[in-house]
């Protein structure tokens, strides 16, 4: 097991009708920007709830952070958050309204002059305005995590940013507000989810059997819930979906393990340059870096055939083969696709994903040997 230290200082406030706790969450003294994406919240009652709790807070409101939240949009939320002096940032949503809010906190705090070079940079990161979230679609894990992901229309890039300073301080997760997903989002945070924990999990084994069994159960939770949770009617299943959206990234099943994260490397590109949603990005490119990564990640798969699904029959080239087979059926059971040119998307995509990878000096996986070749290889098994 590898060195590591854990801190996760979010607080997670869980269950029916807990959007009402906000009031007690912070103090009245405060002045909120509230963000929000693009309304869905007023059609499912969520803002009336939060506006609710906040009555007697001092608001500020924040329309149109966009899915896949850009540079462009939030530098103007920056600017509303610094004229009115907000010290209190309250994001109401998917991850894209998460993750856009902790760029607004550090962005807000930052002196100089171009806040992109937080993204290239994390370290000028010495500040944030402290941030709540409710969440509404569960899929990133962004509400007890530190990351960000944000795009940039003019150079048509998605980038991570990571500072531990960025935890919420509180979250709330109302999994009744996941009633009005549409489906599509619902399978997307499914995938997401699950390929959230593979990231952390199909490596090489090192020596950590607990955290192999927490990931094991979050997936095999994923896959026994995920035809109901597509159902969208039972208030138990869509909080053990929710749950397990959270646990799948707050770094609970990362302690002392070796972490992949090529698959969502590689799927925000696909993101920068198509748009396609985050989670149907991570379904294209899951099963075919497993195909290609096979050798690597042997001892793994066979670990992850057998005890996730059931697979005990047959060679061990055999039970791998079923298991990656497996993956992407479970994909597509809840309508995601699985290949490039289910959305039109070829070779000359390829070669520019190639070419950003190079240029990036990227070379990801958690042997550090997946280089810019070997991307293509996996696109164009993933064609
Ligand atoms: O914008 P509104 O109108 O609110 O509608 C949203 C949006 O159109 C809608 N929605 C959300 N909750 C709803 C709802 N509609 C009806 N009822 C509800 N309860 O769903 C649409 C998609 O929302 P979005 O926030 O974009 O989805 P998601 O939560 O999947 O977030 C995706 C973003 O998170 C990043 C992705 O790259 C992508 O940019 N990620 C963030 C991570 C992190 N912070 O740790 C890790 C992930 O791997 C991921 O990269
Ligand atoms: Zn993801």
């Amino acid at each position: 097991m590898n060195n590591f230290s854990f801190r996760n200082p979010t607080k997670l406030i869980f269950g029916k009708d807990t959007i009402a706790n906000l009031a007690k969450e912070i103090p009245t003294g405060k002045t909120i920007m509230i963000t929000f994406g693009g309304g869905s919240v007023k059609q499912n009652g969520v803002y009336d709830q939060v506006k609710d709790a906040l009555k007697n807070h001092k608001t500020v409101e924040f329309w149109g952070i966009e899915p896949n939240p850009t540079y462009e949009t939030l530098l103007k939320a920056v600017a509303l958050g610094k004229e009115n002096k907000v010290d209190f940032l309250l994001a109401v949503g998917g991850g894209s309204v998460l993750d856009g809010t902790k760029f607004i906190a550090a962005a807000m705090c930052f002196q100089g002059a171009e806040p992109w070079d937080l993204m290239q940079n994390p370290r000028l990161i010495t500040a944030v305005i402290p941030m709540g979230t409710v969440l509404t679609l569960p899929a990133t894990g962004s509400e007890m995590n530190s990351g960000a992901v944000i795009s940039r229309k003019a150079t048509q890039e998605k980038l991570a940013l990571g500072t531990p300073l960025n935890f919420p301080v509180f979250s709330i997760l109302d999994p009744q507000t996941t009633f009005s997903l549409p489906k599509n989002q619902v399978a997307a945070g499914i995938v997401d989810s699950f390929v959230h924990v593979l990231e952390q999990y199909l490596t090489y084994p090192s020596q950590s059997p607990l955290m192999d069994r927490w990931a094991e159960g979050i997936l095999q939770t994923l896959v026994e819930i995920a035809p109901e949770a597509m159902k969208q009617e039972n208030y138990d299943v869509m909080a053990n979906f929710m749950l397990c959206a959270t646990m799948a990234l707050n770094g609970f099943i990362a302690m002392g393990v070796p972490q992949d994260w090529a698959t969502h490397m590689i799927g925000h590109e696909l993101t920068a340059y198509h748009g396609i949603t985050h989670g149907f990005t991570l379904a294209i490119v899951c099963p075919a870096l497993m195909q290609v990564m096979k050798a690597d990640k042997h001892d793994k798969l066979l670990q992850y055939a057998e005890r996730v699904w059931q697979i005990t029959e047959g060679t061990n080239e055999q039970k791998i083969n079923q298991c990656i087979e497996k993956t992407e059926q479970f994909f597509r059971s809840v309508g995601v696709n699985t290949r490039l040119s289910e959305y039109g998307v070829g070779k000359d995509t390829i070669e520019k994903i190639v070419n950003r990878f190079t240029e990036r000096n990227w070379i990801v996986g958690e042997k550090r040997n997946i280089t810019p070749s070997i991307v293509r290889e996996i696109l164009e098994k993933a064609l």
